[in-house]
């Protein structure tokens, strides 16, 4: 038996309550306590509370002197395109002379680039290539990651992505979620007619889906649900077979354009509908009355210079439960820094510290539906922590840029050095 007593943090954030995501009014208070301490015994967190009762009760445990910095739930991203081959950078400049991302698109770039570099890969090449970047991740204070497929739309290539995310799982000391998007694009050769089209979607159902619920290399499955990509009819009946085939459901949702897709996510009953940063107000009225999570990825509408982002006031106060996440991808947000996310929430989407730390840990649990064991400081739950540089956890989202996670764990072991110089 194993015991570790973190001790000596400025603050621990506990985000704890209910084990399911935060809704409203829930989102106000993210649990900031001065003088706490947290016990850890093999893999799971036995006590939180104030440090001198915990110092008696577990006298024999190992310390980890926290050393005045904040201590908090590992975040939890919960969107991310992390296995990719080559990075994009030539669209940038594409995109600040005018070009739309969509329009990059229509002419073979975007993700039709990513698929055709990706198909070449084989699978120890993406493996090789994602660790170092999901470690990046890793530094920034990340304990959870959602990884999906997205960049073959072969089975043969889709099935490579998520053996890849399979072997990367058992590999790094990161938890890991694995979500298949074989649905992340009409391939090139499949669009020269309604007929193709039609025959894409077809494949993705009789035999994508199958191949990869036989070798169990999912737990989600996801769609890009946008104008121009998938329609919300294609989605529904791609979701409704993942379903039956005993997937959980997550959506690109009107992330460009409104066209129903976060309704559609609230009538599947999907964890999650992501994005949503042109959601309408009956999007936002149906995500408000469902279960279903609104993951907003403020990094992808910075780095795409849109000048928008998704209505989290709106969406909080009227009900929904809202997580933040990365949605790291070599095409919208090729950033590895989960803490930029939580500025973006404060200053872009006005959203209060407490709730950016909410939805960065136990919403972004309950987007994964995690949100039972991951995502608080609290007895029972993973020991899954992260320490940062900082007296206050105000600080998380003010130093903006900046890499201040000192250390984390993921099930009671180090997954990011604790030893980093101090600043
Ligand atoms: O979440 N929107 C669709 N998928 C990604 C972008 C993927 C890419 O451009 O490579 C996103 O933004
Ligand atoms: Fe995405």
């Amino acid at each position: 038996m194993t015991d570790l007593l973190f001790v000596d943090a400025s603050q621990v954030v506990t985000c704890a309550g209910p084990p399911r995501a935060r809704r409203g009014a829930e989102m106000r208070d993210a649990g900031v306590h001065a003088g706490w301490a947290v016990a850890v015994r093999d893999e799971r967190i036995v006590d939180v509370g104030p440090q001198a009762a915990l110092e008696r009760e577990f006298a024999g445990a190992e310390r980890i002197d926290c050393r005045g910095g904040v201590l908090t739930p590992g975040l939890v991203d919960s969107h991310t395109h992390a296995i990719f081959g080559r990075a994009r950078y030539e669209e940038q400049e594409m995109r600040a002379a005018g070009v739309p991302y969509m329009e990059i698109a229509r002419r073979g770039g975007g993700i039709h680039a990513s698929v055709r570099d990706t198909r070449s890969r084989t699978e120890d090449e993406l493996v090789a290539l994602a660790a170092p970047r999901l470690m990046r991740l890793a530094s920034y204070g990340t304990t959870t990651v959602e990884v999906k497929s997205g960049y073959g739309l072969t089975t043969e290539s889709e099935l490579t992505q998520l053996r890849a995310i399979a072997r990367l799982s058992a590999m790094l000391p990161l938890r890991l979620v694995p979500t298949w998007l074989g649905a992340h694009e009409i391939p090139l050769e499949y669009r020269e007619s309604g007929e193709a089209r039609a025959s894409y979607v077809k494949l993705l159902i009789d035999h994508m889906l199958p191949a990869v619920t036989r070798e169990q290399l999912a737990k989600f499955a996801d769609v890009f649900c946008e104008p121009g990509v998938f329609t919300t009819d294609e989605t529904r009946r791609i979701l409704t077979a993942a379903r039956q085939a005993g997937l959980a459901l997550k959506l690109h949702a009107d992330e460009l354009e409104p066209a129903g897709g976060a309704e559609l996510a609230a009538q599947l009953g999907a964890t999650s509908a992501d994005h949503l940063a042109a959601i309408s107000p009956r999007g936002i009225e149906a995500l408000a009355g469902s279960q279903t999570v609104a993951t907003l990825l403020p990094g992808t509408m910075l780095f795409l210079g849109k000048g928008t982002q998704a209505p989290a006031r709106a969406l909080i106060d009227s009900g929904a439960a809202v997580a933040l996440a990365t949605d790291f991808n070599p095409g919208t947000s090729p950033t590895v820094n989960f803490p930029l996310m939580l500025t973006l929430g404060v200053s872009q989407l006005r959203m209060s510290v407490a709730e950016v730390m909410l939805a960065a840990t136990v919403n972004g649990a309950a987007a994964l539906d995690l949100a039972e064991r991951v995502g608080q400081l609290a007895a029972g739950f993973s020991a899954d922590l992260a320490l940062f540089d900082a007296e206050d956890v105000r600080e998380l989202p003010y130093w903006y840029g900046d890499r201040r996670c000192r250390g984390s764990w993921v099930r009671g072991k180090p997954c990011h050095p604790y030893e980093l110089p101090l600043t």
